[in-house]
């Protein structure tokens, strides 16, 4: 299977035809996993293609990847969900591409707005570690009650509920492009310091000086016997 022919791009309306089939991947690879997954409806999938909130991989006409954004607290938080790879095309790469276009789509339209993601898989943990995500608590999320109604459809939706929205099995991360875009230090910033230090020591010490005047020494004439 050749990668390079496989497009991964920014959805939109002409993608909705695939809705039907997004919705059935992540379904089988929820059942196939065992593991917790809000359910979502194609016309949501769609809704998100149209408003420009998804990113889909497409091999030839064939939608083989998919991706999309969720906006809570008003725009303050953005979820990036729903990623899923068609079985056949694993393992080549395709969910990091897929991933990376779907951080820079949410990058481009809320550039302020924290990212998170939702995830209990290792693969996305280590691709959102690459991104720059870290783990968090549940407390440093969005406290939006919309957002908490989408893991109703999950199964492990009583363990959130048990622990009153405090803990559950899934693994939170989150992007704050305000921790991220502080300008780092470069290598020679330490040099740099050292030099500056060293430069107000030396000059502290001048200044110093000029106030500081050598006592008075009376010198004697008189030569000892
Ligand atoms: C998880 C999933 C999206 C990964 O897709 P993929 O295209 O195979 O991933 P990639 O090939 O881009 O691999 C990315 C990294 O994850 C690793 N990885 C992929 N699948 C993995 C797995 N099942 N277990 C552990 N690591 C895995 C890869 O080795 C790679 O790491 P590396 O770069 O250090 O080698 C895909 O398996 C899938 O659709 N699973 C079902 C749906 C799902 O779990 N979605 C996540 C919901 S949050």
């Amino acid at each position: 299977m050749k990668t390079k022919d496989i497009r991964v791009q920014y959805a939109d309306s002409s993608h909705v035809v695939h809705a039907e089939r997004i919705c059935q991947l992540i379904f089988e690879s929820a059942q196939q996993r065992g593991t917790g997954i809000a359910k979502r409806r194609p016309e949501y999938i769609a809704d998100k293609m149209e408003n420009g909130k998804a990113v889909i991989a497409l091999d030839g006409d064939k939608c083989v990847g998919f991706s999309y954004i969720e906006c809570w607290s008003h725009g303050d938080y953005v979820a990036t969900s729903g990623l899923i790879v068609d079985p056949e095309y694993r393992r080549l790469g395709l969910a990091t591409k897929i991933k990376e276009k779907t951080f820079q789509l949410a990058r481009e339209r809320f550039p302020y707005a924290k990212l998170f993601s939702i995830t209990t898989s290792l693969a996305v943990m280590k691709l959102n570690t690459r991104l720059g995500y870290q783990p968090v608590t549940l407390s440093e999320l969005t406290h939006d009650q919309e957002f908490w109604q989408g893991c109703e459809g999950c199964v492990n939706y009583d363990v959130l509920k048990r622990n009153n929205h405090r803990i559950c099995l899934c693994y939170w991360m989150i992007y704050d492009p305000r921790v991220q875009n502080k300008p780092r230090a470069h290598w020679y910033t330490p040099y740099w310091m050292a030099m500056r230090n060293f430069t107000k020591k030396i000059f502290r010490l001048c200044t110093k000086r000029k106030e500081w005047s050598w006592p008075s020494v009376e010198v004697s004439t008189r030569r000892t016997p």
